[in-house]
């Protein structure tokens, strides 16, 4: 067998993070280096308490960090109107009293990928705000990442935080610009292509809760995320832009339409904040920067999620 992709994992985590994370700790080609955590869907605590939990019910034995607990400049806002005050869908999770491995997650990061030139995956998941600061911190920190594949932005529109931008962006813009300057080798992939190949039907998520366990664990957690797609995003269920991040990363020939392009992520304030700028004509006559994903095989991602899904 080839041998195990070797990923760290940058989370706000919450009730989507939580399900990606389940996809990597769950998948025998996939080795998780370590976890380091950010503030962004719910506060940088809160976060960190739900990936502490997802690893433990994965027996994933996983070195996890806290890391920034607020943006570079902007103020803090949080999704909890979409995941739920506790980020789990508030159905009661024990989601308390773990202790993460540090309180520098910007530092692991920076040891992990020092120690690993060139051979680990970063995948994020959240606002970029710790790895801007690990780019600033180590001017040589993006040459040391074999590819970062992120939830962020979006190939084409709409967005989610505004019609122009995604939250992960919009909530730290500075950061965003600072990783999309570095020469890190990117790969975004946007609400998009959520909202077009990994939205999850009631129907689907029936079968998926009926798998097992963790099929039930992930299932459930998307509960105030399931009444928001139906009030808010129009969405025939909830849709999973972690997971499907997450499935490109491992599985990066699951994507079915892409291009490689200037991405450039726009500052200010009001409704163009956090947008990724995608140069789909070459109009800023800069070097592409970024494998923008626009659509991914949508039976190959339910695959993989159930596959995880069963897991025991
Ligand atoms: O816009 C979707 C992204 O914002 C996802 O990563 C979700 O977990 C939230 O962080
Ligand atoms: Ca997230």
């Amino acid at each position: 067998m080839a041998s195990a992709r070797r990923f760290w994992i940058d989370t706000d985590t919450a009730s989507d993070d939580a399900v990606a994370m389940v996809m990597a700790f769950k998948n025998p080609a996939v080795e998780v280096v370590g976890i380091s955590v950010v503030a962004g869907n719910v506060p940088l605590p809160q976060a960190t308490q739900i990936a502490l939990y997802t690893a433990e019910i994965c027996g994933a034995k996983v070195p996890i960090h806290a890391g920034a607990d607020r943006a570079l400049v902007r103020s803090f806002v949080t999704a909890q109107n979409v995941h739920g005050s506790d980020g789990m869908g508030d159905i009661g999770l024990p989601l308390g009293g773990r202790t993460p491995t540090s309180t520098d997650g910007v530092q692991a990061l920076i040891n992990a990928f020092r120690a690993n030139p060139g051979t680990m995956d970063l995948v994020t998941l959240g606002p970029l705000t710790n790895v801007a600061l690990a780019i600033r911190a180590e001017p040589k920190f993006a040459s040391w990442v074999r590819r970062c594949v992120m939830m962020g932005g979006t190939g084409v529109l709409p967005g989610n935080i505004t019609p122009l931008a995604e939250f992960n962006f919009w909530v730290d813009p500075e950061a965003a610009q600072i990783v999309f300057e570095s020469g890190m080798p990117l790969e975004m992939v946007g609400w998009d292509v959520s909202v077009a190949d990994a939205v999850i039907s009631d129907a689907l998520a029936a079968e998926i809760r009926a798998l097992g366990p963790l099929g039930a664990f992930c299932v459930d957690i998307q509960k105030v995320l399931r009444e928001f797609c139906r009030n808010e995003t129009k969405l025939d269920g909830f849709d999973l832009p972690d997971p499907i991040a997450m499935a490109v990363a491992i599985e990066p020939d699951m994507v079915t339409s892409e291009a490689n392009l200037r991405v450039e992520i726009m500052l200010g304030e009001g409704h163009v904040r956090g947008q990724s700028m995608v140069d789909h004509l070459g109009g800023t006559k800069r070097e592409p920067n970024c494998r923008v994903v626009y659509r991914v095989d949508r039976e190959r991602f339910v695959g993989a999620l159930k596959a995880a899904c069963s897991s025991r």
